[in-house]
């Protein structure tokens, strides 16, 4: 592993944070960043104090207005009277401004002798509150006063649709836990929480006229333990949501504009329900609520007019409990496997002339029959819906609204097509995946890396669309899925502080981003999360080490970064930092191997220590030429990530591998000047569940002016077992020594998955990280 944790704890987070500037003083470093904030350095403060109060010019602002009380109270205990101004006290006052474009967008004025906070709606409003309440400090107890400095905000968000999904099928969340969520969500001014309230393991709404959906759905009889391990907890589980909650929790959301989409996934991801209605499935059963993790292949079946009377009901009651416009129908991995084998649905394909063309299968054609059927009786109920991007396969029906998780190729292809999209790709939207490389000490999770930092690197617009296209995409979203996550506290942490990072993708302009900036407003968030309780992960206040690879002046480029202004102390031999190794002063030049350790030191104070090893070879920070196209997913920094001196671990979805897909890596390195070399050697990085395969065959070949290149080496390597380990494969291939200044690395991909393996026949993925040259 490269990126490790090596020592220490962090001991209390008090101890590491600097002090507050001035204990009693408002400062707008706040997240997301707002489009302008315009302090008036000489001007004096508004005071905040024990008569302060809060008054509604015009409009519907009462609830804001009592929020904006409560949390003054949270974060300073003076709480303001609404309503009445109070003698000798200053005026917070709240106004409706239809002179403001945006729906959301407010102004935010502070001067000595008032706070003015103007929204184009309530929303607008309530953006203003949220600003105004992060910027207050975090008194212990109860303040004298609070100085707010004199201000002018002008803000608005970049992005219409900002979401954060929970899954509380896999683990269920209770009702105070999601008010608390939702809770989370207003802090980081997100307006849509996407309830994932159906699945395989678990059905966890109350629907009245099929009851068995919860009295048998919402439980499982016992959950596997870890990653499919065979091994169960025995433990019977449970859970689901009755419509008074339902109605309860949708409305303590509009309190704080919040939407809730929830979703019932069609037709596949319908284990749970099929344990409680058999014979709505292909093979009438018995089913059980599903026990396991990963994609049944019991789904409903869409040859059975029982089925879509079933989808009816469900989104009828549905409808009847969510106010939002959009109804979100699922739509992802639904395997088809019966829908072959099944007369009915056999039938039924028949009768509609579903006949396979234009690449998609006629079952796929079945699937966009569902989703289309649920998509006309919902538009007749004045609803739209939003589908995963599987609702592309087999054709979008009319209106449908995509969310782009595989990647962002869907969310082209749907903008493409006119269509609206919502952008929430698992290369950097799925906090399900890990946040630290350092996985002994992290909570179990699913797999992937997405640290922070590449979380707010998501730029959500695609360069690939016209200014046209590029106004379907309305939205970014991240996900939570809870398979690892079987509790409250758990989903807090691996939700905290990446919804900050995403935050700011969805709200602030991408030309103010800036994460240095943002790491230094991170603390005062993480204060205000350890004062709400929030569990967070802690991983900022660590070093974070970047290595760029400069192929003109040939080395590593090596920046150490850290939440806030302190101090980085570094070692380039493996040695462990301490307060007199050197201090880091900026941009770290190597043109040899190193073994980097570096720690931030707060108050004394040692964080964790990071470490990245550079391993230097004759191909190391080399340029490198790429002949095939990489997968669009896991593209990277480019070609360059093959020859960086970083060797890549852990998981192929880190950042430090290539990944190809129905192409091969074919590469060409120009080692600058004639070397002398007998072997080249890379890695492979295999995951057979994600498709994610080891090379088929290498083949070197050589030239001494790029163009014509003379074959040394080939080898063939056989097609991946079913009982191969999901591992790192090392290859070498060696040949007669050699001289050349270009060499030309091809690595053939699985072109074609075994029979085994459910994607049988189809390209899998190849993951090559570092060429090593020898
Ligand atoms: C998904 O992650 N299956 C949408
Ligand atoms: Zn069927």
């Amino acid at each position: 592993m490269n990126i490790k944790i090596l020592s220490g704890v962090v001991a209390s987070i008090a101890m590491l944070l600097p002090a507050m500037a001035s204990g009693q003083t408002a400062n707008f470093n706040i997240i997301p960043k707002p489009q302008k904030v315009e302090v008036a350095q000489s001007a004096a403060p508004f005071i905040l104090d024990q008569n302060t109060c809060i008054s509604i010019a015009k409009g519907n602002l009462k609830n804001n207005a009592n929020m904006l009380a409560q949390y003054i109270e949270q974060a300073t205990g003076l709480r303001p009277v609404v309503g009445k101004a109070t003698k000798g006290g200053l005026t917070i006052t709240l106004d409706i401004d239809k002179t403001i474009s945006n729906a959301e967008g407010y102004t935010l004025k502070v001067d000595s002798k008032q706070i003015r906070i103007c929204g184009a709606t309530p929303a607008g409003v309530f953006y203003g509150i949220q600003t105004l309440r992060k910027s207050l400090p975090i008194v212990s107890g109860k303040a004298a006063k609070v100085e707010i400095p004199a201000v002018n905000i002008t803000d608005a968000p970049r992005f219409a649709y900002r979401g954060t999904h929970l899954d509380v099928s896999r683990h269920f969340v209770p009702t105070d836990s999601i008010r608390t969520f939702i809770d989370m969500l207003a802090l980081h001014n997100i307006n849509r929480f996407h309830w994932h309230l159906t699945d395989d393991q678990g059905w966890r709404i109350e629907i009245k006229k099929y009851p068995l959906l919860t009295a048998v759905g919402s439980k499982r009889a016992q959950t596997v333990i870890g990653h499919n391990s065979g091994k169960y907890d025995g433990k019977p589980y449970g859970g689901f949501y009755t419509q008074k909650e339902i109605r309860d929790i949708v409305k303590y959301a509009a309190d704080r504009y919040i939407t809730i989409v929830p979703e019932i996934d069609l037709p596949g991801h319908m284990q749970a329900a099929l344990a409680a209605y058999p014979d709505m499935g292909c093979t009438g059963g018995p089913y059980k609520v599903w026990e396991i993790w990963g994609v049944s292949d019991n789904v409903l079946c869409a040859g059975n007019d029982k089925t879509m009377k079933f989808i009816d009901d469900v989104l009828r009651e549905v409808v009847g409990l969510f106010p939002s416009k959009y109804i979100h129908v699922g739509g992802d991995e639904c395997p088809k496997t019966q829908w072959q084998k099944c007369p009915k649905c056999q039938a039924r394909i028949k009768a509609l002339h579903l006949e396979a063309k234009d690449g998609h299968t006629a079952e796929e054609r079945l699937q966009s029959y569902v989703i289309t059927h649920a998509t006309k009786f919902l538009k007749s109920l004045g609803r739209n819906i939003i589908g995963w991007d599987e609702i592309l396969e087999g054709g979008l029906a009319d209106g449908a609204t995509v969310m782009s998780w595989r990647g962002e190729s869907g969310g082209i292809a749907a903008a493409k097509q006119n269509h609206d999209v919502i952008m929430t790709p698992n290369t950097y939207l799925y906090f399900d995946y890990y946040q630290s490389l350092d996985k002994a000490n992290e909570p179990e999770a699913i797999g992937g890396y997405l640290p922070l930092e590449r979380v707010y690197s998501y730029e959500p617009m695609p360069k690939e669309l016209t200014s046209e296209e590029a106004r379907h995409i309305i939205g970014v979203q991240a996900n939570i899925w809870t398979e690892y996550m079987p509790t409250f506290k758990q989903i807090q942490y691996m939700a905290l502080p990446r919804l900050a990072a995403l935050s700011e993708v969805q709200w602030s302009q991408p030309e103010l981003k800036n994460y240095k900036d943002f790491a230094c407003r991170l603390i005062d968030l993480a204060q205000r999360y350890e004062q709400l309780g929030y569990n967070y992960a802690k991983h900022m206040y660590n070093v974070a080490i970047n290595v760029d690879s400069d192929t003109k002046w040939q080395e590593d480029v090596v920046r150490l970064t850290t939440a806030g202004n302190a101090e980085i102390r570094y070692t380039l031999d493996g040695s462990m930092p301490t307060m007199s190794s050197a201090l880091y002063t900026g941009p770290m030049h190597l043109q040899k191997s190193a073994d980097i350790r570096a720690a931030a030191f707060r108050n004394g104070k040692r964080s964790n220590v990071i470490s990245q090893s550079i391993s230097f070879n004759k191909a190391t920070t080399c340029p490198v030429t790429l002949l095939q196209p990489t997968h669009k997913s896991y593209t990277y920094e480019g070609a360059t990530v093959l020859t960086d001196g970083i060797i890549g671990d852990a998981a192929y979805s880190t950042g430090r591998w290539l990944g190809f897909c129905g192409n091969d890596l074919e590469a060409v390195i120009d080692l600058k000047k004639p070397t002398d070399f007998s072997e080249v050697g890379f890695n492979t990085c295999v995951e057979k569940g994600s498709w994610v395969f080891d090379a088929r065959g290498i083949e070197v070949s050589v030239s001494q002016d790029g163009k014509t290149f003379t074959t040394v080496a080939t080898k063939a390597l056989p097609a991946m077992e079913e009982k191969d380990a999901n591992k790192i494969y090392n290859h070498q291939i060696d040949f007669t020594p050699t001289k050349a200044r270009y060499i030309k690395v091809l690595v053939k991909s699985e072109h074609s998955i075994p029979a085994w393996h459910g994607g049988k026949g189809k390209p899998g993925f190849l993951f090559v990280d570092e060429i090593c040259v020898k």
